[in-house]
């Protein structure tokens, strides 16, 4: 038997629970995460999640249909515990056999887990903190993602390195996998070596060739620094902003302006609070998709995290995937020849 390399040794947690050659995952990403996206990465030897986002059961077997028809390899399906149809959409993933799916946009109910458990799914969710990643397990989640402040699109407060520190060392029992501003393999060496089953990426692979992003979209993220990825600004404590990640843009400035307008007549009594409230929520609704398919990168949201700073071209998902793999593996054992001198 040969024997495993540092990478397979530490890998192993990870890629028998995703059924992938290698630890990395492409995290679901709205109106991008489509069948060719997935398709060339889970080919590269990642895995990936299909996002659901709004779809409609229909849409939703079809475009599993049309990923499976494109790959033998394993894919999940990412979907929005908050979507209206959310248990109809779980059993269309049990009648097309998908093997896991990540529950997201907040903690998902007990009867959902059970629902794809049920079905034979592995299920996933997003864990903030050591104690939801508990609930969770406790309630039979499979593994969790911990996701940090520096992300792309929704982000939560914590950055990745103080969620690693909180969630790592006090959850053993099921696999855990880092995002948030991971970009290159010497990061990834290390959440394997903090104990992380893998690392999930949205940023990094936007930019490939199987990725139906407008070019507009994609140039926007190659001229981009980590300081052009910031959130939205919240301007009034009565009003609360869901904090989004993107380049910052005129939309951006036109969301602050927005909101101060939103406010004035707010005090001046012509809203009432829920009316306010409401304007101000739905401000970026279909800014994501205005972006990436339109191309309109001014009054759309250039969702990106912080990491887009690394990203200098388009290429495709396996020089990626192939680029990660090699930078961990030399990481590893750097670290490896570091601990046996002297
Ligand atoms: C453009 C964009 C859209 C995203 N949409 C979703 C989504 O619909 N559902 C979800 O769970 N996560 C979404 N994410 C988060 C990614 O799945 C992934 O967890 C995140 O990008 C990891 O951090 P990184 O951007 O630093 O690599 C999105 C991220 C980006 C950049």
């Amino acid at each position: 038997m040969t024997e495993l390399s540092l990478l397979e040794k530490l890998s192993k947690k990870g890629t028998d629970f995703l059924g992938s050659k290698y630890p990395i995952i492409g995290g679901a990403m709205a109106s991008i995460s489509d069948s060719k996206w997935v398709s060339g990465m889970v080919n590269a030897g990642a895995f990936a999640f299909l996002s659901c986002g709004s779809f409609t059961p229909q849409q939703l077997a079809n475009e599993i249909e049309l990923t499976q028809g494109k790959t033998q390899k394993a894919f999940g399906v990412n979907l929005i515990i908050l979507h209206p149809q959310i248990m109809e959409l779980i059993e269309v993933c049990v009648k097309k056999k998908v093997t896991h799916v990540i529950l997201a946009g907040g903690v998902p109910t007990v009867e959902m887990i059970k629902k794809l458990k049920e079905g034979g799914i592995k299920v996933m969710a997003f864990s903030s903190t050591a104690a939801v990643g508990k609930w969770l397990i406790r309630n039979g989640v499979d593994a969790l993602v911990i996701e940090g402040h520096e992300s792309g699109g929704h982000v939560g407060p914590v950055s990745t390195i103080v969620l690693m520190q909180e969630v790592l060392p006090f959850v053993q029992k099921v696999p855990v996998f880092v995002a948030g501003g991971i970009g290159t393999g010497e990061i990834i060496a290390m959440c394997l070596l903090l104990g992380a089953a893998g690392c999930q990426m949205g940023t990094s692979f936007i930019c490939i060739e199987e990725s139906s992003v407008h070019q507009a979209f994609k140039k926007a993220y190659i001229r981009s620094t980590s300081r052009d990825a910031v959130t939205t600004k919240q301007i009034s404590s009565t009003f609360p902003v869901i904090p989004v990640r993107s380049v910052y843009n005129k939309a951006h400035e036109d969301f602050e302006s927005y909101q101060l307008h939103v406010v004035k007549d707010y005090e001046n009594e012509q809203l009432t609070i829920e009316e306010a409230r409401t304007k101000i929520e739905t401000f970026w609704a279909g800014a994501l998709k205005k972006a990436v398919i339109e191309g309109d990168i001014d009054n759309g949201s250039v969702m990106a995290g912080q990491i887009v700073g690394l990203v200098k071209e388009e290429t495709t998902a396996q020089k990626i995937v192939e680029r990660l793999v090699t930078e961990t593996q030399k990481a590893l054992e750097k670290m490896k020849s570091r601990l046996n001198e002297g």
